[in-house]
């Protein structure tokens, strides 16, 4: 019986693993691990990806993003899945101190969610620190109002925010530049539209435009 077993989980991840290790050494210049790995997905399960300039990555069967989380938002309140599954998320993961991208990427959520007019009553914008030691609740309530009413930030302890980056594949590391005594923060930069259930339906790429955005939420409100 445990033979059998052995042999089942084995047969599951070879290939995983093979998936993982053409993707990582199949990469395209610059393209993120997790692009790659979509990609090549999406070329097994016979899914056409969506086309890079599109800025949409659609989730090929059997990927699963996302799931239940317990984290605090930036009011102080404990909250988990369950507070958000009335509607769609929009998930960004980032952190307050972020000299660029961050802004860059906060601005195009809010601006979509602007664009989605009365449709953005059944989104909600939001921001995962990766940097919980620096961004508290007070650090995020301050920096959240600067981008949109409805934008909604999250922290946690060091193991909360490593568990939802794991659900999510998002990678973030901290780095020490040289003229510096502030560290700063190496993270990917996805945003994911997530349903009720938390899980992602569809990945954004960096530098997507938002009216682009704006549409392929709309798309997938109307799917329900
Ligand atoms: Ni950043």
């Amino acid at each position: 019986m445990m033979r059998i077993i052995r042999i089942a989980a084995f047969a599951l991840m070879v290939p995983l693993a093979v998936l993982w290790a053409v993707a990582w050494f199949g990469r395209q210049p610059g393209e993120p691990a997790l692009d790659a790995l979509m990609r090549h997905a999406a070329t097994l399960t016979g899914n056409a990806p969506a086309p890079p300039s599109a800025g949409v990555l659609t989730l090929p069967d059997g990927v699963s993003l996302g799931g239940p989380f317990r984290l605090t938002d930036h009011t102080g309140r404990v909250v988990t899945e369950a507070d958000f599954s009335r509607g769609f998320s929009l998930v960004y993961f980032g952190f307050t101190y972020c000299p660029d991208v961050c802004p860059t990427e906060l601005g195009t959520m809010a601006a979509a969610m602007d664009l989605l007019g009365e449709a953005a009553r059944r989104v909600t914008p939001i921001l995962v620190t990766i940097d919980p030691e620096r961004d508290t609740p007070a650090q995020l309530a301050d920096y959240v109002s600067r981008f949109h009413p409805a934008l909604v930030g999250l922290t946690g302890s060091e193991a909360e925010i490593a568990e939802i980056a794991r659900r999510f594949r998002v990678f973030y590391a901290r780095v020490h530049p040289p003229d510096s005594t502030d560290y700063l923060m190496d993270h990917s930069s996805f945003i994911y539209l997530v349903g009720p259930d938390f899980r992602a339906r569809a990945i954004f790429r960096p530098n997507t435009d938002p009216e682009v955005m704006a549409a392929a939420i709309r798309a997938r409100l109307d799917r329900g």
